[in-house]
């Protein structure tokens, strides 16, 4: 089993077009679908989910959308804080949160202290968030050490950076599922994506339940991990 699984949750709106609905109620069942896949992966012993909520390119979608999203995120945590509480789930939001409303940067900083201790699967919630943006700002943190003598530049090695990304701390994920057949990353966990499996599925997120679940599983327990080394089977035959 992958100890930590990200996902791209694309297909929200074509879900809705498809049923001759406004988009905001594919974001809806969107959530639905995110809690049904946080319950399963928690059941199933995964130790952390990372969930790609929205993205610093998101801002250019029409501004009754953004403001929807904005508004549901505050919901969300509103209505679901206290189940999360109860089910030990460790919730953070990794991303530049200092641009999102207030009331949402007070309801996250609330969530994210009264979970803190929780001993279940961490939940990350990538919010505002850019793979780029992310290393600039962990490349920027450095500079900033060195500059001061803090920090001798010919130490920074893979550990010391990975600890200034929003995901210090975190394993990195052994699978990225990705929802409605597109093949790309989208600049999300450009770092830390390095030796993950990569599922993509035509499945529209809202309808990713238990099934499309297990088949993600599945298609990662047939996959070879070799981290850049030898196949062991490969390895067996050369030795022999
Ligand atoms: C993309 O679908 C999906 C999003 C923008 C994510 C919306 C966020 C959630 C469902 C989860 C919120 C969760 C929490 C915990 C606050 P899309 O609009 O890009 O779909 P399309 O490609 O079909 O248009």
């Amino acid at each position: 089993m992958p100890a930590h699984i990200a996902v791209i949750m694309d297909g929200n709106g074509r879900w809705a077009k498809r049923r001759g609905l406004p988009r905001a109620m594919g974001h809806r069942a969107g959530v639905e679908a995110l809690k049904t896949t946080l319950r399963l992966c928690s059941d199933w012993g995964i130790s952390a989910l990372t969930a790609y909520a929205f993205s610093t390119e998101n801002w250019a979608r029409p501004g009754d959308e953004v403001s929807f999203l904005m508004t549901l995120f505050e919901r969300v945590l509103q209505r679901e804080l206290e189940s999360l509480e109860r089910e030990q789930v460790h919730i953070r939001f990794l991303g530049d949160l200092e641009a999102l409303p207030i009331r949402l940067q007070d309801l996250i900083s609330e969530a994210t202290e009264r979970t803190i201790d929780n001993t279940g699967i961490h939940f990350n919630v990538c919010t505002n968030y850019g793979g780029r943006r992310e290393l600039v700002l962990a490349a920027q943190k450095l500079a900033e050490r060195a500059a001061k003598g803090d920090l001798d530049p010919a130490l920074i090695d893979e550990n010391i950076f990975a600890a200034e990304l929003f995901t210090a701390g975190e394993a990195d994920p052994d699978l990225l599922i990705r929802t409605s057949g597109e093949r790309r990353i989208s600049n999300f966990l450009l770092w830390q994506l390095a030796y993950a499996e990569i599922h993509v599925t035509d499945v529209l997120w809202p309808d990713f339940d238990e099934s499309a679940l297990k088949s993600a599983l599945v298609d990662y327990q047939s996959r070879c991990r070799r981290f850049g080394g030898l196949d062991p089977v490969n390895e067996d035959q050369l030795h022999n």
